[in-house]
């Protein structure tokens, strides 16, 4: 079993509370814990943005009012995951300190407002932030209530000051140890850009540098490895005290690509996330639902265990250009979801809607009325019954999966500065999601991991548009497909290497030529709206975006192109190598292609039911400690769907047996075990 928080192995109900808003109001608190009680909500998030009120003045500590509402939460029986205050500082540190403050792009220094906006290299920062986590982890690690450090809040962006862009530099002289390496590697001859002295190496900038591609990735590189490095000083100030506490740091899920969180990762015991999906958006509610799972699953596959959703809204947000309320059921159902995925927890933003400034209108559990006689209340409270009736058989299971799709954040940030053969959109998330759909639409658990990741524990890998493979990667995808491994990779994947050269030579090994057997021999661009086509399996497929012109070496050709002075060639292409079966698909195709092909050339995958799944229903699979599958299932439609089962269940959340099959009602939802 895994256990994310040793003090309190049980799923967790609650989220961000805010009580140093509420100081002047005693009631308010008072009626606050009664309400959590009445939801229960067994565990809060507290401090995040509370350091005005812990250090009023520098060196000057407060800690009266967190003892007094720690105690009374701890006597509620509710627990505390306690938060490091660095994510918004006081006006007195920015007002006597402004190197703390963040340099811009265009290299003006920010004022003191917003939040998530310091300098992470800030040597003043950095011991500001010591200090406030000590005294912090010194007087609350051994309260009973307090399971896990939330460190921060949701890292992001960069600073240019002129320690970060020294810092920049020693980490380029340490990669690379010279500047003849550097410039090589940077491609830096191009246009005369040769660096003759490190100083004159600056982060890109609008202003300056946006044409050496190998700068801006290792800029990227370098503000993953800064915010690691103040995340684990962070890290090391809350364990000093008691290293048991299992720390994590909130995370804003797959499609925030700021950052690589599969090395923030690293560095933390948990992995959690906030996770806001635009349920009843006009796409429809199985298009999100499927793109939020895929998050929740590249959450889970970073530690390889279960996570948790540290927030999500109880209903609206406010920060969208329409907000719209979650409809009833919707909060159950994307909460069961979450789980579904590998989720042990439902949190929330917010527990008290704040009352004024920025988040006044984000709904929370207890709104302004103060009451529990409303509707997001109720559905709330419902959750955390059923998150009771849970605990006990899904906290600490696994979502075992034998396939995997690599997603690298490291490509990602390559892909998008490539200019290549199409500027107008590469739409690399798209390139995964429409893989990802086979998976999600038959009852297959999936795993979402990077190049690092040990690929050898799967039996299929899928690499989506996978443009930039690092150091290492192609030697072990070749000892995956030799082993017997099959692999899929779609177009204008194994482009560059680890710094952004293009591989050189036609069918190299270092692109797996010998693995795939073709060669790209050159790659047509298409309009929008435009398309070529395919025939496989008897279907016609439009093919669209970007089309590869193969040469073929070894391969079978499976389809081909159906027009342009390319057609008859191959589009889709399948290769032996050693005991495992290598395929390529050449061109952009849509997501119904995969789920026909993927579902031709995968090997036999474990899958939650055997059984035909509707679509826009998702079913996944836990498995406890003890072997016993539970079998989640989601109805994100409006309408009943009924599932058939091929044999007896009982669904846990409702008590009901399901003999042969199961009926949902719309946004409905299940969790079937075998008994
Ligand atoms: C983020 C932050 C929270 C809050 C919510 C609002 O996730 O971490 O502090 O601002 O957004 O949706
Ligand atoms: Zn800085």
């Amino acid at each position: 079993m895994n256990v994310i928080t040793p003090k309190f192995p049980q799923m967790l109900h609650g989220g961000d509370y805010d009580p140093e808003q509420w100081l002047g109001y005693p009631d308010v608190l008072e009626n606050d814990i009664t309400l959590m009680k009445q939801a229960h909500i067994n565990c809060v998030s507290l401090g995040i943005f509370a350091w005005s009120r812990l250090e009023p003045e520098e060196g000057c500590f407060d800690f009266g009012w967190l003892d007094d509402i720690i105690d009374r939460l701890w006597k509620a029986g509710i627990y505390v995951d306690l938060a490091t205050p660095s994510g918004a500082r006081p006006h007195w540190l920015a007002d006597k300190y402004p190197e703390v403050l963040r340099v811009w792009e265009d290299g003006s220094r920010a004022m003191f407002g917003g939040r998530h906006n310091h300098c992470f290299t800030s040597l003043v920062y950095r011991e500001k932030v010591r200090i406030i986590d000590t005294e912090l982890a010194e007087r609350y690690s051994s309260h009973p209530a307090v399971i896990m450090w939330h460190i921060s809040n949701e890292f992001s962006g960069d600073c240019r000051c002129p320690m970060c862009r020294e810092a920049f530099r020693e980490f380029l002289k340490k990669k690379y140890g010279s500047l003849d390496r550097l410039n090589h590697e940077w491609w830096a001859h191009f246009w005369s850009h040769t660096y003759t002295s490190w100083e004159q190496i600056e982060p890109p900038s609008y202003k300056g540098e946006t044409a050496v591609h190998g700068l801006d990735l290792d800029w990227k590189r370098f503000v993953t490895h800064q915010t690691v490095d103040f995340m684990k000083a962070e890290i090391a100030a809350v364990k000093s005290a008691a290293p048991e506490i299992p720390v994590t740091a909130n995370f804003m899920g797959m499609y925030f690509d700021g950052l690589d969180y599969f090395e923030l990762g690293e560095a933390l015991d948990v992995i959690s996330w906030d996770s806001y999906p635009e349920w009843h958006a006009p796409c429809g509610n199985e298009v999100i639902a499927m793109n939020e799972s895929l998050s929740h699953d590249m959450m889970r596959s970073i530690k390889g265990k279960p996570f948790l959703l540290m927030e999500c809204t109880p209903s609206t947000t406010n920060w969208r250009g329409i907000s719209k309320l979650k409809k009833p059921g919707m909060h159950r159902l994307a909460i069961l979801n979450a789980i579904a995925h590998g989720s042990d927890s439902a949190m929330y933003f917010q527990i008290r809607q704040s009352r004024g400034s920025a988040e006044k209108f984000h709904s929370a559990v207890i709104s302004h009325t103060g009451t529990s006689d409303t509707r997001t209340f109720r559905e709330v409270t419902e959750v955390g019954e059923m998150l009771e009736k849970l605990t006990g058989r899904i906290y600490g299971s696994s979502t075992p999966a034998e396939a995997a799709i690599i997603y690298e954040p490291q490509s990602k940030w390559a892909l998008d500065k490539a200019q290549g053969p199409r500027n107008a959109g590469l739409n690399y998330f798209d390139a995964i999601q429409r893989c990802y759909h086979y998976f999600w639409a038959n009852g297959i658990n999936v795993d979402i991991v990077n190049e690092n990741s040990d690929i050898s524990r799967y039996k299929l890998v899928v690499l989506p548009m996978l443009y930039l493979w690092r150091d290492g990667f192609s030697d072990r995808l070749r000892e995956f497909v030799k082993n017997g491994g099959t692999l899929i990779s779609t177009v204008f994947s194994g482009i560059v290497g680890e710094n952004d050269l293009c591989f050189l030579g036609e069918a190299t090994e270092e692109k797996l030529s010998d693995v795939m057997g073709y060669w790209v021999e050159e790659t047509d661009s298409l309009y929008d709206g435009e398309a070529n086509s395919t025939v496989y399996s008897g279907r016609e497929f439009e093919l669209t975006e970007l089309c590869e012109v193969l040469r073929p070496t070894t391969c079978e050709v499976l389809a081909v192109y159906g027009s342009d002075f390319y057609k008859g060639k191959p589009a889709v292409t399948a290769n032996r190598f050693g005991s495992g079966m290598a395929y390529h698909v050449a061109a952009n195709a849509p997501m119904e292609f995969f789920d026909v092909f993927i579902g031709d050339v995968a090997p036999q995958l474990k899958r939650a039911l055997d059984t035909g799944i509707p679509a826009g229903v998702n079913v996944t699979l836990r498995q406890g400690g003890d072997g016993t599958d539970y079998i989640f299932v989601q109805n994100f439609l409006d309408t009943e769907q009924t599932v058939a089962l091929g044999g007896d269940y009982t669904d846990i959340l409702s008590g009901r047996s399901c003999s042969g099959e199961v009926t949902l009602e719309g946004c409905g939802a299940a969790v079937l075990v075998k008994e």
